[in-house]
């Protein structure tokens, strides 16, 4: 299909999912803004990973800790050091690239020539740019503290492991989940959401007895490139990229990206797992001065747990539902965009659509409406013509129409209309509640026998 990425761009804009920030001030690079179709897209998202990391686990619990943190975290864990791209910046059409985002000649990134204005030997000599956002605490100038937006939720798992693993009285190996907003000065930012400066992430930091590691990392890649399939992304869009040894993090004993095939940039990262062994809370633990060790009741032994780390993006998991669900096709002659979204993460669980401006008609939706919106995020539209109503409802992603008709008034029935199959058949009024429910019924977590722990 032609350019699905910018119909999907679009179709954001036009119809309230995603759009540029401050637009009324000529937007704001590289930021974005939810509407309230996004934000209930994202929210579903959302509570699909919680659910399935937090709600169906008992061995993982959940946190939300500050964006600002204590600016020592960020030197033990190495993102004062280390977490910086290379760039170069034309001379001649001010472009930045990333080093290793230019094209490459002879197995190395080409700087010879700026692929934005053509011009030879512009580039200024490459230099690190240190990817966190600074900022200042505190009235008093003089005194004031520098802080850091978080480029990462993981730290606070790792700060507050021993607070929660002993308040909540978890032995491993055990979990601990966490989303929120995290902030990255991208040096070159495109592809929609698909790299802002301003994100949310969802990581969970899974703490195991070392020897363990292995077992519990081909676990975790297996259950959340099973998570994305539960949300709807087709199998075939979607892929594991196990990281080469030299792409390895020196602390990483292992990392495997999942990777979600763009239609406009490729494969790209949507999630990595990494087996990070025990780098971070060590760190802490020598930076701080305070014991992180875990000790295990059973055989007495004091240890610091390492650990296997799920990081997702949520704004990369929204754009790729997006994308994905985007179709095309014809209805009666008529053409037709239709969000395929899964059910369970559709913005707009159900619209119920009075045939006319009936003041009857419109009376007995509102009961209708009334009762699914103590549940789910239903609609009423009563403007336009039903075909339109249902192009309208196609386009948003909502998985079935209810429609009040005047028999309606007479036999408490409706017609439902699928999205997908556009199957049309008659129900009785009190069962579409009970219809909605049974359909958005999803267990995330499989029976996976847990890895044995080594000995
Ligand atoms: N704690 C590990 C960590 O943060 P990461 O690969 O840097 O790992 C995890 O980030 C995920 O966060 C990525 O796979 C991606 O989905 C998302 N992400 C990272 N930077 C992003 C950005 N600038 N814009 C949108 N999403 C981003």
């Amino acid at each position: 299909m032609a350019d699905v990425f910018e119909q999907v761009v679009n179709l954001c804009k036009r119809r309230g999912f995603i759009y540029q920030s401050s637009e009324i001030y000529g937007g704001l690079a590289a930021t974005y803004d939810y509407g309230h179709l996004g934000i209930e897209l994202k929210r579903n998202v959302k509570e699909a990973w919680w659910q399935a990391m937090v709600r169906e686990r008992e061995e993982i619990v959940g946190i939300e800790t500050s964006i600002l943190m204590h600016p020592e975290v960020w030197v033990a864990s190495g993102h004062v050091s280390e977490f910086h791209d290379l760039m170069v910046d034309c001379k001649q059409c001010r472009t930045r690239y990333r080093v290793d985002h230019l094209p490459v000649k002879d197995g190395a990134p080409d700087l010879s020539k700026c692929p934005n204005c053509g011009t030879k030997d512009s580039f200024t000599e490459p230099r690190n740019f240190n990817l966190m956002f600074r900022t200042m605490s505190g009235a008093v100038e003089a005194t004031a503290q520098e802080l850091y937006l978080r480029p990462e939720t993981a730290q606070g798992a790792y700060v507050d492991f021993k607070l929660t693993q002993q308040a909540a009285r978890l032995k491993l190996p055990c979990g601990i989940a966490q989303m929120g907003k995290s902030f990255r000065n991208e040096v070159t930012t495109k592809s929609f959401t698909f790299r802002s400066r301003e994100f949310e992430q969802m990581e969970m930091e899974y703490f195991v007895r070392p020897g363990t590691q292995g077992d519990w990392y081909r676990y975790w890649v297996d259950q959340r490139l099973k998570w994305f399939q539960k949300i709807g992304i087709r199998p075939e869009n979607i892929r594991l990229r196990p990281h080469e040894e030299k792409e390895l993090a020196h602390y990483a004993e292992g990392c495997t990206d999942v990777e979600y095939n763009y239609p406009n940039i490729g494969w790209g990262e949507l999630e990595g797992i990494a087996s990070r062994t025990d780098f971070d809370l060590k760190a802490h633990q020598t930076r701080s001065g305070k014991d992180l060790t875990y000790f295990d009741a059973e055989t007495s032994e004091k240890f610091l747990p390492y650990v296997v780390e799920t990081a997702v993006g949520v704004d990369r998991t929204v754009l790729i539902a997006l994308l994905d669900a985007y179709h095309e096709d014809e209805v009666e002659g008529e053409k037709r965009t239709v969000l395929r979204l899964a059910p369970h993460i559709a913005p707009v669980k159900a619209a119920i659509l009075p045939l006319q401006k009936k003041e009857e008609l419109v009376a007995l939706g509102k009961e209708l409406f009334d009762k699914l919106k103590k549940y789910w995020n239903v609609e009423t539209d009563t403007s336009g013509n039903i075909g339109r109503r249902y192009r309208r409802q196609d386009e948003i992603g909502t998985p079935w129409c209810f429609t009040i008709d005047f028999d309606s008034l007479t036999d408490h029935t409706v017609t439902v209309r699928d999205r997908d199959t556009l199957q049309q058949e008659r129900l009785p009024l009190d069962a579409v509640a009970e219809f909605i429910r049974q359909r958005l019924d999803v267990t995330y977590t499989d029976p996976v026998p847990a890895p044995a722990p080594a000995e």
